[in-house]
């Protein structure tokens, strides 16, 4: 059995770029479904406010074709879970989402929203559909995010992509370890994702207890030169030399 952390492979960025000219390629969902010849154990699409990238097309196609779960990023606003209703994706990740940013900045507040998240999470639960919770690695967001009961947290990985130097990042995956393991003792399974790439992924893996990462920016990056099939098997090696 393949006992490697699942690599779920986020392909915002090939839409960001059909969208930078309105055209109709490069197509998300020809590269969602090379990324899964390659090894992608999972997709993952952010279907933003702004349809800055994904568009409702793509979660469509994707949710009827692929063969390995479909996880759709979305905000907590009643037009995305009703659109995630009608659609059906196996996974939603709920994120907190801004017009001004250039990415996800910083992982929900549950503690602050854990009233406007519950009827979110027990609606999506309700259609069948796996939620998690994308926050950041601490003690009160995983103890709230497990009072929701929802089944899975992602855990933010931005602060230790950003980390400068190795003792900062030695920190923060000390803090991303901890938080793993609080989160596992409340029954949460754990994935990761946010700014990893070749180089940095690997620490992350000495955390065992995490079930799955979700990477885009730096696989597209990488498939400009080397296609897309190729980026993700390089990734996926990473992935499974880590668990052997
Ligand atoms: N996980 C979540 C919840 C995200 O919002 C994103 C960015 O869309 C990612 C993972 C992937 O991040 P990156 O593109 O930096 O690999």
């Amino acid at each position: 059995m393949d006992s490697a952390i699942r690599l779920g492979v986020n392909v915002d960025h090939v839409a960001t770029i059909r969208q930078a000219r309105g055209t109709s390629y490069p197509d998300p969902v020809e590269a969602a479904f090379i990324a899964v010849e390659a090894g992608a154990d999972g997709i993952t699409v952010h279907l933003r406010e702004d349809r800055r990238h994904i568009q409702e097309r793509d979660v469509n196609v994707l949710c009827k074709e692929l063969s390995v779960p479909v996880n759709l990023e979305m905000a907590a606003t009643p037009a995305m879970v009703e659109f995630a209703i009608q659609v059906e994706p196996q996974k939603c990740c709920i994120v907190p989402e801004k017009r001004q940013e250039l990415t996800t900045e910083g992982g929900l507040d549950v503690c602050r929203a854990r009233n406007d998240l519950a009827p979110i999470c027990a609606r999506l639960a309700d259609a069948g559909i796996e939620v998690s919770l994308f926050i950041e690695p601490g003690a009160e967001q995983i103890a709230a995010a497990a009072t929701l009961g929802v089944p899975v947290i992602e855990l933010h990985t931005g602060a230790y992509a950003e980390a400068q130097d190795p003792e900062r990042q030695s920190s923060e995956i000390n803090k991303l370890a901890e938080a793993t393991e609080l989160a596992v003792q409340a029954n949460l399974q754990v994935n990761a994702g946010h700014g990893l790439n070749y180089e940095n992924v690997t620490s992350i893996l000495s955390i065992s207890s995490l079930m799955e990462l979700n990477i885009g920016h730096a696989i597209v990056a990488r498939a400009m030169f080397t296609g897309i099939a190729q980026a993700v098997e390089e990734m996926k090696l990473l992935l499974r030399n880590s668990a052997s």
